[in-house]
């Protein structure tokens, strides 16, 4: 995967633990150094490889490492510079993730080696709709559903997700129903996406410094 992925799973983790915390963590993956060009191209065992010596590091699972991964990615990517990005890609939730393969293309002219998951979005109505992922790579339900959390914070809207179609039960995708409502709190007009982005802060460290 490129850099950029790898660049935001460091941030993640220096966020929570501090530089000294991803210097570990890199050493353990044995991944040869510490920080990664972000339009280079490196295996996809070195994303793998760091999120299983974050995983040790943080006495979180892999799983959880992934789904606090995904729900950063949007806030990274934001103050990356693709912020501007979030802002064409819709007024709601189901707009947006209907976009995503599109915007997945259109970074091939600045990534042209992407290789990016498959993202469809059928709405259903009544605020539901059916997400179906497809991607080249095993593993990755996790950081998935923390992208859709992530993309939940930055439309004003809880989740609920129920898988219904499994890769890890043997079909060729993944697939889910979900379920969004407005936070009841959200009283006035929705933010710019992008806004939000900068705004907002991830949970997971908000738990870490409360709890530290
Ligand atoms: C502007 C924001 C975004 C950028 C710059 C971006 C870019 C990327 C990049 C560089 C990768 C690694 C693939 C590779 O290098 O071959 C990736 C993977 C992925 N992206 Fe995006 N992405 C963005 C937003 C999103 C959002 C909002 C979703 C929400 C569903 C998403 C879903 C995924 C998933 C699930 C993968 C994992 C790869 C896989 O499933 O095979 N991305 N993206």
């Amino acid at each position: 995967m490129h850099g950029l992925v790898n660049q935001g799973l460091r941030d993640l983790v220096i966020e929570i633990g501090g530089e000294a915390l991803w210097v570990e963590i890199a050493t353990a993956a044995d991944v040869g150094h510490e920080s990664f060009l972000c339009m280079d191209v490196y295996p996809d065992d070195v994303t793998y490889r760091l999120v299983g010596a974050a995983s040790a590091a943080l006495g979180m699972s892999p799983s959880e490492v992934l789904h606090a991964f995904g729900r950063h990615w949007i806030m990274y990517t934001a103050r990356r510079g693709y912020g501007a990005i979030f802002d064409t890609m819709g007024r709601t939730l189901p707009e947006f993730l209907g976009n995503l393969d599109a915007m997945h293309t259109r970074l091939t002219l600045s990534m042209p080696k992407l290789r990016p998951p498959s993202i469809l979005c059928e709405p259903l109505g009544g605020e539901q709709f059916r997400l179906e992922y497809r991607s080249e790579r095993p593993g990755l339900v996790p950081m998935l559903l923390g992208l859709l959390d992530g993309l939940a914070d930055l439309y004003d809207v809880t989740l609920s997700v129920t898988q219904t179609v499994a890769r890890a039960e043997g079909a060729d995708h993944d697939e889910f129903l979900v379920r969004y409502r407005p936070v009841p709190s959200g009283t006035g007009p929705a933010p710019e996406p992008a806004a939000a982005a900068r705004r907002a802060t991830p949970s997971l460290v908000t738990e870490a410094t409360a709890d530290g």
